[in-house]
């Protein structure tokens, strides 16, 4: 798949998870299918705060594979910005924190996700809230804007990670951190398997290494940086996740033993 293939390829597919959730369906991480929705990566993500700021319903719209808000002190008053905010839960919780003199942006480029994202919104009453339809790889926003740029669970889409990563760098204000929770590979994954856009779309072929990920970082000039694996899976544990990408059973076998993790990942800008 070329970038411009895999980007089409993941809007369509995020898409039809949104529109299910808006007609009442789960949220789940294979399109229009519910079989995901067992497996462990998005769920028991959010805490007591989370609960006592969203609904119950919403947070199991989770998507995500971590809690970006759950290590990073966000102040009232702060601009926050949330890539790949899907249906908004992160972006709602930023702007629960930073209150009403601070701004939190949830940028998507899957337009049923925004329309899930902004129903959302309504129904939690936030007004520091705004959603933007963008890509990940070229912001529609100013350079030296944004004081925290989170994101879950999103940059293991991006067919261009350096691009997406350099953008998180240019709107970030000088002192501004990252802190995004993603999957990362522990090994390499097989070039096949890497091109399988049912694999690409569950958040697992575009998974980074961990070096690749704090070379990518520390070349783009972000300092104090930190890649902590949070929770490593057992491939049986995806099992559902392969089932549904149809991986053959010598596929499978490729991803024996524990593969891939959730990470969080936290860098800040120089001042
Ligand atoms: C796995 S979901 C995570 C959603 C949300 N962050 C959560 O935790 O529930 C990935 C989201 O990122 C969006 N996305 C994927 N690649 C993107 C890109 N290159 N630019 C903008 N949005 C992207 C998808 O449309 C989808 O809504």
């Amino acid at each position: 798949m070329d970038e411009r293939e895999t980007r089409s390829r993941v809007r369509k597919d995020y898409g039809s998870i949104a529109l299910n959730v808006l007609q009442g369906s789960p949220a789940s991480c294979c399109g229009s299918s519910s079989c995901c929705t067992s497996t462990p990566i998005s769920t028991g993500l959010y805490g007591q705060e989370a609960a006592a700021v969203l609904p119950q319903e919403l947070l199991t719209q989770s998507l995500g594979c971590g809690n970006p808000l759950a290590l990073e002190q966000l102040q009232p008053g702060e601009i926050v910005l949330d890539l790949g905010c899907g249906g908004g839960l992160d972006t709602l919780l930023a702007a629960h924190r930073v209150g009403p003199s601070g701004r939190a942006y949830g940028l998507d480029m899957t337009l049923e996700m925004l329309r899930l994202a902004q129903r959302n919104r309504d129904r939690v009453g936030l007004a520091q809230v705004y959603f933007l339809a963008g890509e990940l790889e070229a912001l529609p926003l100013a350079s030296n804007t944004i004081d925290c740029v989170i994101s879950n669970c999103v940059f293991n889409l991006s067919p261009n990670k350096s691009k997406a990563l350099a953008e998180a760098y240019r709107v970030l204000k000088p002192g501004g951190r990252l802190a995004i929770s993603d999957i990362l590979r522990l090994r390499p994954i097989p070039e096949r398997l890497r091109q399988n856009p049912q694999l690409w779309s569950a958040c697992l072929a575009g998974a980074m290494a961990v070096d690749e990920l704090q070379e990518l970082l520390a070349h783009l000039g972000f300092i104090d940086r930190q890649v902590q694996i949070i929770r490593t899976y057992q491939t049986a544990e995806l099992d559902a996740i392969f089932q549904a990408a149809g991986l053959s059973e010598q596929d499978v076998a490729e991803f024996d033993g524990e593969f891939f993790a959730s990470a969080f990942i936290r860098a800040v800008k120089p001042a």
